[in-house]
């Protein structure tokens, strides 16, 4: 098939390519959908591909390209390619099982840090009856997330859900039932000051790179916890485990990490007061994935606006 209907898929690698073409032919049957890295294929025959981490000038060898999807909704391992085609649009992954997902992962991080559960799993781990109270309720602790988009706003729902009293910190101001809204850099310390349970879901751009540092820490309240569901790139590590180590905060949750996988002679592995997860807080199945990206070629081939489109002057 020559007529502009291929799309190029990279994510899984190759042995998920049925996974995606059953789900392509459910959601988009006009589509044919190839592995990103299939013989047959006519460079100049490739409309759309979906991709999450390109080699580096492998998006400029296709002339006509229209459209580059992306499975996840962080776009820095596509935007990072030198050679991208910069004229192109970029959709981000979004939708409801995404957003879903990141909330669950945020109550169940903020969660432990409430309840303790590293000091807990690690007495487990020891056989030893460490009997503890938590020192406070979800009504008596403040939550604060940066970054009220797709999976920020449904995070900050399901703190505020839970009981905990919740704000958000973002470019521009939201109005969010039950949810106090903080918003540009002129509000960043009055949101810090009272947040208890600060989690991290921005965008990695060139503003929020290195953004969650040790000055940063210090205008948390003491016994503050850190959560980062973001990027590594956003966390200074090394101010976090001295802030850690100092007493000032008290636990971190972090799933992000710059590189990734984390080297395993890494120290935070062994540290008392952090849970470490490998990068898995929020991906969409593939049919959810791909119906997300058959409905916005749709929409994009009807020359409709796309929901999550990439601003490159905004950087996310
Ligand atoms: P969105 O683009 O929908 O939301 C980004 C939010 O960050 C917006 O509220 C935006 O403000 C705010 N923001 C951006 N820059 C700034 C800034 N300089 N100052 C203040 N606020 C800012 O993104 P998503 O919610 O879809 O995803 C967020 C990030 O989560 C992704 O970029 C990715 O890095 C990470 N992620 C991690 C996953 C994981 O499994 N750990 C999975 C998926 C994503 P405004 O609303 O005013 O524009
Ligand atoms: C994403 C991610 O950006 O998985 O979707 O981190």
């Amino acid at each position: 098939m020559a007529d502009g209907r291929i799309l190029l898929v990279k994510s899984g690698g190759e042995a998920a390519m049925p996974e995606w073409r059953a789900a392509f032919a459910a959601a988009a049957p006009h589509l044919d959908v190839r592995w990103w890295d299939d013989p047959a294929v006519d460079p100049a025959d490739v409309a759309y591909v979906m991709v999450w981490e390109p080699e580096p000038g492998r998006l400029a060898t296709y002339p006509n390209l229209r459209l580059i999807c992306s499975p996840g909704a962080g776009v820095d391992s596509i935007t990072a390619d030198p050679s991208l085609p910069r004229h192109l649009p970029i959709l981000r992954m979004g939708g409801a099982e995404p957003a879903q997902r990141m909330g669950e992962y945020v109550a169940l991080a903020a969660l432990a840090l409430l309840r303790g559960l590293k000091r807990i799993v690690d007495a487990q781990a020891a056989r030893r009856w460490d009997y503890f109270d938590a020192p406070r309720t979800a009504p008596q602790t403040r939550a604060g997330i940066m970054g009220l988009g797709n999976l920020g706003l449904r995070s900050a729902e399901m703190l505020r859900d839970i009981g905990f009293v919740t704000a958000g910190w973002s470019a521009t101001p939201k109005r969010i039932a039950g949810v106090e809204s903080f918003a540009g850099s002129g509000a960043l310390d009055a949101f810090l000051a009272r947040t208890d349970i600060l989690v991290c879901l921005l965008p990695d751009t060139e503003q929020t790179r290195g953004m969650l540092n040790g000055r940063l820490f210090a205008t948390l309240p003491p016994g503050a916890a850190v959560v980062n569901a973001a990027r590594g790139k956003l966390l200074v590590l090394p101010d976090l485990v001295a802030a850690l180590d100092s007493g000032h905060l008290s636990g971190a949750v972090l799933d992000v990490f710059d590189p990734e996988p984390l080297p395993p002679d890494h120290p935070v592995w062994a540290h008392p007061r952090i849970i470490v997860t490998p990068h898995l807080a929020s991906l969409a199945s593939r049919p959810a994935r791909a119906r997300f990206v058959a409905q916005a070629i749709a929409a994009f081939e009807r020359g409709e606006p796309l929901p999550t489109l990439y601003d490159t002057t905004r950087g996310y």
